[in-house]
């Protein structure tokens, strides 16, 4: 009768496999653009080929005729298309903030301007490229120099800056740039939409279901309630499914217009183009010191590029503010529109660009001083955040820093250019710190204990790859001894009790406060029940003498196992599940706690390069990461994050940028042979640390979460890892082998 459910070992900060991973590699994981229905048609957008001007006029004529077609939605015939109101927050949100086909001005390369539904996706592609577009057209502003007339926005301000900086010793006035960078996820943004007559059903790629419901709801004038989202897994998305972009739209109107399912999925190319991208940044960092390394003075004025449509700021100056101690600080920021799509978050926006300007200001700085830079950061690590005064609820970049250098051999270093060699090659070595927030949001969950022994945690959130089915069982688990592989995770859906959206790295630290309450109360619906009735286990005693151990019920001042099981007991009661009464376990969200505490993630990243100067060979051959997020809940997908992150840097620092052609605006590199994502065989050796402090200010286990952390301050590392070997200093990414090459002809 007894169950093996005694002495379950703790499953929080186990290195456990995820438990969807057999479902995952056996293909049976079923994503966006798996799902198939009868009478299922395909839709292809038709995109723009210019970047400004006006629609002149539109010929489907031949397209309609095509075999298969069904239809061609364009500005007059595809229905109605509302707006989301403007909001606040993250409720109904989305960065291009209107529909597709709303006017005929066209601001972007790609913008769509038709969407062509046939009965295969062959037929559609076919007919798209039928569809006769005549534009009048002007030239498209496209830059890679930012500039803007308008007023700087202060974001953050202390003391007297420009005062100091004049004043000081030592300084460095650089201009640092990121360009602009697309998401690569391997699945591409897909759309199942299904109307009933009545009711939308999306099977969509998206990052937040709940803010997907909401904002479909608004843009097709119905209901909430007549909206469900399903994202049951995600082949990723880097921010770049956070939100609703202009085909899902266009899925929408057609499924509702042909009363038929309508499957449409976006191309490759078309990745680069309508569904966002992290903008092109450009940072000029004010740094001034003391003759012994004290800064005195940090300045960030900042530009990104937006769109014609929409203002998207990048937030560059987002860890600035608390990472260092100085008096006196100011971070600007201002951004530049251009005839491109409108941008979005990218793993960890503002922070990522931003400490690519803070950090290699800081190396430079350290140059300048004839300091180490590790010493630098040493020098000016601050006791508290000293933008706002509070503590931080739990710091230990010191010891990142400290645990990074021993891993990597950081006293080794030589500090003269060229210095280091190994087989033949030189060697550079680098560091950066890196930082990303913590935030939490609301969260609801439900726990139903079963009867049977198993048990079912269900939450409207998402998991994209990060892990999130697996934490979430790893929770109830703790919470109620019951064994992982007894228990069920639902998520994914819009039906279910609202989670958080997978964003900010914030998800496991958003649910586990829900998934707790939940868990706790339907251990108390199972106490209940055992005291409930004449042939209750424990008839005759009150709930509070009892207590849910281990998957057992028993009495307080005995031992789980003199107790009984609880599928026992429910089985007894009759009853199919203990779930709290129907009430679910909720979390309200930050940020109590940032009124007291400032709550931040740390850590630091060593990295190694190789330079070959007869061949112009550059490679990232080793990178050290140690990482403070709190608690780690799980260090296999934890450290599956960070090393993705720091591959993703070694992309950010040496391959990736979208370029535009100035004459029409198309990004012309939007393929995977042509924009350069870091693969398998760019990636260095990894070695991930985390120090694992639980951050009790956050959540009762003490984690702060991960996914996005492990990309900040990789490219700085490397590119002070490629001054290091030689004497080349690349302030604008990614690191071009020809700028490295000239510059060292000229020297
Ligand atoms: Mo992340 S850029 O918040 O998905």
């Amino acid at each position: 009768m007894a169950t093996s459910q005694i002495k379950v070992p703790s499953t929080i900060g186990g290195a456990l496999p995820r438990i969807d991973g057999t479902l995952k590699v056996s293909g049976a994981a079923k994503y966006s653009s798996d799902y198939h229905f009868p009478g299922m048609l395909y839709a292809v957008p038709v995109c723009s080929t210019i970047a400004n001007g006006k629609i002149f006029s539109m010929d489907t004529a031949e397209a309609e005729k095509m075999p298969g077609v069904r239809a061609v939605y364009h500005r007059a015939n595809v229905g109605p298309l509302y707006r989301v109101p403007p909001g606040e927050g993250f409720s109904a949100y989305l960065d291009e903030r209107r529909p597709p086909l709303e006017d005929d001005i066209i601001r972007y390369y790609g913008q769509l301007v038709a969407v062509v539904v046939a009965q295969t996706f062959e037929q559609a592609s076919a007919a798209a490229s039928a569809v006769k577009v005549k534009y009048s057209e002007a030239k498209p502003v496209i830059a890679t120099h930012l500039e803007t007339e308008d007023e700087p926005r202060v974001e953050s301000s202390r003391g007297k800056p420009e005062e100091a900086f004049n004043a000081a010793a030592v300084k460095v006035d650089e201009t640092y740039s990121t360009p602009t960078e697309t998401h690569n996820p391997i699945e591409l943004h897909a759309t199942v939409a299904l109307w009933d007559g009545q009711a939308f059903t999306f099977y969509a790629t998206t990052q937040a279901i709940a803010n997907c419901r909401d904002v479909m709801a608004q843009m097709l004038g119905v209901q909430p309630e007549n909206v469900r989202v399903i994202s049951r897994f995600l082949g990723s998305g880097f921010g770049g499914k956070l939100w609703v972009w202009p085909p899902y739209l266009l899925a929408a109107a057609a499924a509702r217009n042909l009363h038929a399912p309508v499957k449409l999925v976006i191309s490759r190319k078309m990745m680069f183009q309508s569904v966002g991208h992290r903008p092109r940044t450009q940072q000029r960092v004010r740094l001034a010191a003391t003759a012994d390394g004290k800064l005195v003075s940090l300045q960030q004025d900042y530009l990104n590029h937006t769109s014609i449509l929409d203002e998207y700021g990048e937030g560059c100056g987002e860890a600035t503010p608390y990472l260092y101690s100085t008096p006196n600080l100011k971070v600007t920021a201002g951004m530049m529109p251009l005839n491109v799509g409108t941008p979005t978050a990218m793993r960890g926006p503002g922070a990522v660009p931003g400490l690519f300007a803070i950090e290699s200001a800081m190396d430079e700085l350290a140059i300048k001083l004839k300091m180490d830079p590790l010493e630098l950061r040493l020098r000016n690590e601050p006791a508290k955040d000293e933008s706002n005064g509070l503590p931080f609820s739990s710091r230990h970049l010191v010891e990142c820093f400290k645990v990074g250098a021993e891993k990597f051999g950081w006293s080794q270093r030589t500090p003269e250019i060229g210095s280091m060699k190994k087989d033949g090659l030189v060697l550079g070595w680098g560091m950066a710190a890196c930082s990303w927030g913590a935030g939490r949001f609301a969260a609801e969950a439900t726990v139903d204990l079963r009867n049977d022994g198993t048990a079912r945690v269900s939450c409207g959130t998402q998991d994209i790859g990060t892990g999130t089915y697996t934490i979430l069982a790893q929770v109830l688990s703790e919470k109620t001894g019951i064994p992982l592989d007894k228990i069920e995770v639902v998520l994914g859906d819009s039906a279910l009790p609202e989670g958080p959206i997978s964003g900010g790295s914030l998800v496991t630290a958003s649910v586990i406060p829900a998934i707790s309450q939940a868990a706790q109360r339907a251990m108390q619906s199972a106490v209940l029940m055992a005291t409930s009735g004449e042939t209750a286990h424990f008839a005759g005693k009150k709930p509070q003498d009892l207590e849910f151990t281990n998957g057992r019920v028993h009495l307080k001042d005995k031992s789980p196992e003199t107790g009984v099981d609880y599928a026992e007991v429910l089985k007894r009661a009759n009853v199919s599940a203990a779930s709290g009464n129907g009430k679910s376990g909720e979390y309200f969200g930050g940020p109590q706690a940032e009124e007291k505490y400032s709550v931040h993630s740390f850590g630091a990243q060593f990295a190694e390069v190789t330079w070959q100067p007869e061949i112009a060979r550059l490679r990232v051959s080793r990178v050290v990461t140690v990482i403070d997020s709190g608690r780690i809940m799980n260090p296999r997908p934890a450290r599956n994050q960070v090393e993705g992150a720091v591959v993703m840097g070694v992309g950010m620092a040496l391959l990736e940028e979208t370029k535009y052609d100035p004459r029409n605006g198309a990004p012309i590199n939007s393929n995977l042979a042509d924009y350069m994502v870091a693969t398998n065989a760019d990636a260095p050796s990894i070695d991930v640390t985390f120090v694992d402090y639980p951050d009790k200010i956050v959540n009762e286990f003490g984690a702060r979460g991960v996914g996005e952390i492990g990309l900040a301050g990789v490219a700085p590392a490397i590119t002070a890892a490629v001054y290091h070997a030689t004497g080349v200093r690349v302030r604008e990414l990614p690191v071009r082998i020809e700028a490295l090459v000239l510059q060292q002809e000229r020297a």
